[in-house]
């Protein structure tokens, strides 16, 4: 793992570095590298773009860890209006959705005490319905440990009713593998990560190839399992992997789909896409860009290294 990453990761949780970074000017050069704009307006242009190459795409509003109950219904206002934008959109006819948005249940209310969880549940239930009426589908965000066990619960509770609604799951995870089983063998679209957040030794594996290990492990399950994969992975040999994982299990375009995050390896993004394989990449908008980029900075020390130029230059 990159030695800074558990010191970028603690950064991201401190409200006195939040405050210092978002302050400087920099957010044209370093966060528009993955992030696609603050406003829908800024959104448009980049999904479109995307989808005219023949990618598909997943939105995320940025935005996590909700305090009050108005920043919840906010988040909820958006994502009502993102998915009519979206679904106005000239999307690729392609063989799932091509429009897709991922949600934090943070961001809906998951951390507002006793009743947060029932709270973001009710929440995800209103963009379900307004996503199923406008051919949009949904994916739930993995974040870090506390909420894993009440974001399968609120998946578990609309997967009946929304059978396409999907939850990532974090191959650092211990549990991932079990996890997956269970999950696939109730029929779910499984978004397989890496995982992003600074986790401790009792829960995941500290050790990259340990990490990658069980993402093998968790891609075999997956791609012989019932449910639809969804492969979030930049790195070549997990992509090298999946598509041998789909040569032996006989799954084509259609039945598993690549995923990669916006800004991060477009010539391959657009290798596989060329090829004829489903690839979707993450694309997150809004103001609250600051923990989504130092999860990006940590997985990679160049990233790190490009930042800290862009403040000098502009210091
Ligand atoms: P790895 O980190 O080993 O990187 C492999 C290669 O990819 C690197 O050598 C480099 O070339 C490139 N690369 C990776 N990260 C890069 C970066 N930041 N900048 C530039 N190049 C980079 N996590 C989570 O905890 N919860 C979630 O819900 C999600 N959701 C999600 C959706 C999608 C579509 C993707 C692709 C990823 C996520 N993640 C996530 C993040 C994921 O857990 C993980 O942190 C990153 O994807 C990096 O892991 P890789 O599998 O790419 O491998």
């Amino acid at each position: 793992m990159n030695p800074l990453r558990p010191v970028i990761l603690a950064a991201a949780g401190s409200g006195r570095m939040k405050n210092a970074v978002t302050r400087v000017p920099l957010t044209a050069a370093v966060v528009r590298r993955f992030v696609a704009g603050e406003t829908r307006g800024e959104l448009a242009p980049v999904a479109r773009d995307l989808l005219a190459s023949g990618r598909m795409i997943s939105v995320d509003f940025l935005g996590e860890y909700t305090t009050e109950q108005s920043m919840a219904n906010a988040a909820v206002a958006e994502y009502m209006s993102l998915i009519d934008d979206l679904a106005a959109l000239e999307a690729p006819h392609t063989l799932v959705p091509a429009v897709e948005v991922s949600v934090k249940l943070s961001a809906l209310g998951q951390s507002l005490g006793a009743d947060g969880p029932a709270i973001a549940t009710e929440n995800l239930h209103k963009l379900c319905v307004k996503a199923a009426e406008s051919r949009v589908w949904v994916t739930v965000d993995a974040e870090d440990h506390t909420t894993t066990d009440q974001t399968l619960d609120t998946v578990r509770q609309l997967h009946p009713e929304f059978p396409w609604l999907a939850v990532a799951v974090q191959t650092y995870q211990r549990s991932a593998e079990d996890r997956c089983r269970r999950l696939t063998a109730a029929g779910t679209r499984i978004r397989l990560c890496k995982g992003a957040y600074q986790e401790p030794d009792t829960v995941a594996y500290q050790r990259r190839p340990d990490v990658d290990a069980s993402y093998l492990r968790c891609l075999n399950v997956l791609m012989r399992g019932e449910g639809y994969p969804m492969i979030a992975s930049h790195d070549p040999s997990m992509i090298a992997a999946t598509l041998v994982e789909a040569a032996g299990s006989r799954r084509c375009p259609g039945d598993f789909e690549f995923q990669m995050l916006y800004g991060i390896r477009d010539p391959e993004q657009r290798r596989l896409t060329e090829e004829g394989h489903a690839l979707r990449v993450y694309l997150p908008y809004g103001t609250q860009w600051y923990g989504y980029l130092m999860r990006r900075l940590a997985e990679r020390p160049a990233n790190l290294a490009f930042f800290l130029r862009a403040l000098a230059e502009r210091g």
